[in-house]
C-alpha cells in the first residue's frame, strides 16, 4: 500500500492515536483516502492499523500540473468547447464548474491570461453567475488580470435603474437572492432574513433605514456612500498584500472579509503597511453582472425589508 498511496501532510488526530493521511486516486475518479498510525511500512506488534476514510468528496491535495504544458492542448483540443459549454450552460452542477474554475486559480497567472480557452471558459461562466461560481470568477477576473465581461448587459447606472423602479418585481428581486442557481451571491456577505453571513451589513431591515435611491446607489455604485467601519483596506504583510473589510481587531491579529467573501487571519506582528481607501469593500461589479433591470428587481425587494431584529417574513 505504501506504494500506491501518496502521503499527504495531512494529520488527523483521535482520542487514542494520531493518523498519517495517505491518497490514491483510482482510475474512474473517486479519490480514496487512508490514515495509518506507524509509516514504517511494517506491521504487527504494535497495532499499526490502517483506517479508510470515505466518501471523500475533496482530494487534500490535488494533482498538480503546469498550465504551460495543459492550456495549449487543450486551447487545439476538438470538441473541448462542446464540453466546456455543456458543463458552463445546461448542466446545473455547481460543484464541477467551481472544481473546474479552483484547478484554473491554481495556475500561473501569466499562462491563463494567454489562453484563449480559459477566456472562452469564463465569459461562459461569468452568464450565470452563481454565488458559489461568483467568488472565484472575481478573483480570476481581478488577481489573475484576465479582462473577461462578466455578461453581455449594458452596466447598470443609477438613473438606468430607477427608470424601470414601475415594472421592478420584488418576487424576482428575492429570487435573485436566495434562487439556488440565480443566487446574486448577495449572501456571501450579507444576511437577509436569517440566511447569510455577517460580513457586511444586515439587511433584513434595510427599507426601514434606506429609501429606494440609496439602496439602489448602494449597489451600482457602492463606494458613494460607505456605511462607517466598511471601507476597504490594503494590508501588505511579509509575505502578500491582502484587501477588505476588517471584522474584528485585537493587539495580535486582524480579521478581514476580502471582496471574495473570504475571511483572512492577519498577524499584527507580519504588516508591513497599512492603508484605509475611500472605497468600499462591497465589490462595485453587481453594476456589470446584473444589469439594470435586476438591479431594480432587487431594490424592491430590499426595500420592503423591513425586519429590524432579521427574523424571517414570510
Ligand atoms: C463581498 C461582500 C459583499 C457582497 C458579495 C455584497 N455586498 Fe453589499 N455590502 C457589503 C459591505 C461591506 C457593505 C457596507 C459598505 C457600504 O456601505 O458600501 C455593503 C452594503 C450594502 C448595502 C447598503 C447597506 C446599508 O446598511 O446601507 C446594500 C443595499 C447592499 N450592500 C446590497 C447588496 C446586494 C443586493 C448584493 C448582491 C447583489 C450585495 N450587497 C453583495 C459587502 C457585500
Amino acid at each position: 500500500m505504501a506504494r500506491a498511496f501518496t502521503r499527504t501532510d495531512i494529520k488527523l488526530s483521535t482520542d487514542d492515536a494520531e493518523f498519517t493521511l495517505f491518497q490514491e486516486r483510482l482510475k474512474k475518479g473517486a479519490t480514496f483516502v487512508v490514515g495509518g498510525n506507524s509509516t514504517d511500512g511494517r506491521d504487527g506488534g504494535k497495532s499499526n492499523y490502517t483506517v479508510i476514510f470515505k466518501p471523500v468528496l475533496t482530494d487534500l491535495q490535488p494533482e498538480s500540473a503546469a498550465a504551460a504544458d495543459v492550456l495549449p492542448a487543450l486551447d487545439q483540443a476538438e470538441g473541448w468547447d462542446g464540453i466546456l459549454s455543456h458543463i458552463f450552460e445546461t448542466c446545473e452542477d455547481v460543484q464541477t464548474q467551481t472544481r473546474i474554475l479552483d484547478i484554473l486559480l491554481g495556475f500561473d497567472a501569466n499562462d491563463l491570461g494567454q489562453s484563449d480557452l480559459v477566456k472562452r471558459l469564463l465569459a461562459r461562466a461569468s452568464k450565470q453567475p452563481d454565488s458559489r461560481l461568483f467568488g472565484r470568477l472575481l478573483q480570476l477576473n481581478s488577481q489573475l488580470g484576465i479582462e473577461v465581461a462578466m455578461t453581455p448587459l449594458e452596466p447598470a447606472t443609477i438613473d438606468g435603474v430607477l427608470a424601470l423602479t414601475d415594472r421592478a418585481d420584488a418576487d424576482r428581486g428575492r429570487e435573485l437572492i436566495f434562487g439556488s442557481k440565480t443566487a446574486a451571491a448577495c449572501l456571501i456577505c450579507h444576511r437577509i432574513q436569517g440566511q447569510g453571513q455577517n460580513l457586511g451589513p444586515d439587511l433584513s431591515g434595510i427599507g426601514l433605514r434606506s429609501d429606494l435611491k440609496t439602496i439602489i446607489q448602494s449597489i451600482v455604485e457602492p463606494s458613494a456612500v460607505i456605511t462607517e467601519g466598511y471601507r476597504l483596506q490594503v494590508i501588505e504583510t511579509d509575505v502578500s498584500t491582502i484587501s477588505g473589510a476588517v471584522l474584528q481587531e485585537t493587539d495580535s491579529v486582524i480579521l478581514l472579509v476580502t471582496q471574495q467573501g473570504t475571511l483572512e487571519r492577519i498577524e499584527v506582528g507580519s504588516i508591513k503597511s497599512r492603508q484605509t481607501l475611500d472605497q468600499s469593500s462591497m465589490p462595485a461589479t453587481f453594476s456589470v453582472i446584473l444589469g439594470n433591470e435586476q438591479i431594480a428587481d432587487l431594490a424592491a425587494f430590499l426595500l420592503a425589508c423591513r425586519h429590524p431584529s432579521g427574523e424571517s417574513t414570510n
